[in-house]
């Protein structure tokens, strides 16, 4: 109890939001891929460039809570063992997919984000290039399935991650609560790696190769 419990509900609550909002937010955007091709793509991203005080919003609303929702979750991940007597045998299996997406879904976030938001900070690619740099990425035979694998990984830990903030908040109370929980949250796993994993199959489109300023090469 005490400091831990306050801690752990932080923890819980930055899952949740910004960093859960921003997760259905991005995926927004990048379908815009999909959607309308590289013009859309473009449009979008230089929307989100054009906010006053972006990199502000960004430290506030991502990389913090990124920082402390990651760095607190290794900490409990390595200190608590399943609760192997508690729980059904389907929610020890979920228990631990969550701790082992968590890990894949930051070692991802990591290199994701110093690829992408990363370069467009130091400069080696141009916010209206980043179209091209996908293309780059994703006809990437090694780096396509990296994304393949970061993306299921990092939706499934949003997903089932809400299964445990709705018990833990008192939203989903009762076993029947929970299993219907156990299906919306699954749904809203499949539909929104389904949605990125379209926006990640739109960058192999020609139509994203011009103007690449490519740090892989
Ligand atoms: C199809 C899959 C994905 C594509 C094409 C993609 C694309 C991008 C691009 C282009 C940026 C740079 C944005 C900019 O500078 O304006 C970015 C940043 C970022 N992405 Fe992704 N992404 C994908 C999946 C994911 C997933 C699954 C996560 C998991 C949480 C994620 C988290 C982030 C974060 C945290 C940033 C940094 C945002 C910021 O600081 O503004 N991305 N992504």
């Amino acid at each position: 109890m005490g400091n831990s419990y306050v801690y752990r509900k932080v923890h819980s609550l930055l899952g949740v939001v910004p960093l859960g909002g921003f997760l259905m937010l991005h995926m927004v955007t990048n379908y815009a891929a999909f959607q309308g091709g590289a013009d859309m793509f473009r449009e979008k991203v230089q929307a989100i460039h054009e906010l006053p005080l972006l990199l502000a919003l960004e430290v506030l609303f991502i990389w913090l809570p990124l920082l402390y929702h990651g760095g607190y979750g290794l900490y409990v991940a390595m200190l608590s063992r399943a609760h192997v007597t508690r729980y059904t045998y389907g929610r020890n299996v979920m228990f631990a997919l969550q701790r082992v997406t968590g890990v894949v879904a930051f070692v991802f976030l990591v290199w994701h984000v110093w690829t992408t938001r990363g370069q467009v900070g130091l400069g080696t690619v141009e916010v209206d290039g980043l179209g091209a740099h996908m293309h780059d990425i994703a006809t990437n035979a090694l780096y396509y399935w990296l994304y393949i694998i970061g993306i299921v990984a990092s939706v499934f830990h949003f997903a089932n991650g809400l299964w445990s903030f709705f018990v833990s908040w008192g939203i989903t109370v009762g076993a029947r609560a929970q299993r219907v929980s156990t299906v919306v949250t699954m749904v809203l796993f499949v539909v929104c790696s389904s949605m990125f994993i379209l926006a990640l199959n739109a960058f192999l489109d020609s139509s994203f190769a011009e103007a690449s300023a490519d740090v892989f090469r």
